[in-house]
């Protein structure tokens, strides 16, 4: 049985302040989630105050990014142990908004995944395809192709510790989802690549999100298709009110 795994990708938005009310709010709803994961991603400036929120609590934390070596000159960069420093679990990397705007590719998505791994933080490895790609029939090739190329030097025991996300980037955003046969098409490739990769037993194992466009009216039906295991979550999850709907899907 895989534990679903719902996180909010808060991306460039919240004060502290702000987090810190976000988080209240998400306390006071939460209610029983002992059948699934909950998981909240602030920008780096808020992980340590809403790390000390969340100690103790249901809430996980996780960061958006992380930098793919230990310590050194890299000026602007943090750590995976300064992540685990301030009480994350996970980290998102190779978010399609970081391959775009900021350069990952998909060998730096890689190094930051293993650099994750090392110091003991789950990553979160986003894949995903454009609209273009979608429409000219590239998509599944594409993503499959993000994954082994993430994946690459990651053993099987490394792999209990990854969380992948299908996140098609023309529904990032966007309020345009794919419907949940799609994803689940798109879940159930990538799913089949894992057990390509690693044995059926392993890739039977590994949680699958999907994101872009989850919200409380769609919540239901993407969670109901066999391979899609959790939801990252970006606008939805800026109020307490719709990211406690997603959380509490059926
Ligand atoms: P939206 O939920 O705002 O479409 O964002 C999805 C996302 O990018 C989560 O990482």
């Amino acid at each position: 049985m895989r534990t679903p795994i719902i996180a909010g990708n808060w991306k460039m938005y919240k004060t502290v302040a702000e987090g810190r009310e976000l988080v209240a709010g998400l306390l006071a709803g939460l209610g029983q989630v002992a059948d699934r994961e909950v998981v909240v991603c602030p920008p780096y400036t808020a992980l340590y105050a809403i790390g000390e929120q969340v100690a103790g609590t249901p809430i996980t934390l996780g960061a958006q990014e992380v930098f793919s070596e230990s310590q050194g000159a890299f000026t602007g960069a943090v750590a995976p142990q300064m992540l685990r420093d301030v009480g994350c679990t996970y980290v998102i990397v190779g978010h399609s908004e970081r391959r775009q705007i900021f350069g990952d590719t998909d060998a730096t998505v890689n190094r930051k995944l293993r650099a994750a791994l090392d110091f003991s933080l789950r990553p979160i490895m986003c894949v995903g395809e454009s609209k273009p790609q979608r429409d000219s029939g590239q998509a599944e090739a594409i993503v499959t192709g993000q994954v082994r190329a993430g994946l690459v030097d990651v053993t099987a025991t490394q792999l209990l510790n990854v969380v992948l996300a299908y996140e098609p980037i023309w529904a990032i955003g966007t309020g345009d989802t794919a419907t949940a046969a799609d994803a689940q098409a798109m879940h159930a490739a990538i799913r089949a690549t894992l057990a390509e990769l690693y044995g059926d037993a392993v890739a039977q194992t590994v949680r699958i999100q999907y994101g872009g466009s989850v919200k409380p009216d769609n919540v239901d039906e993407l969670m109901s298709q066999t391979d899609i295991d959790g939801a990252l979550v970006g606008g939805a999850s800026l109020k307490a009110d719709s990211f406690l709907r997603i959380i509490h899907f059926q």
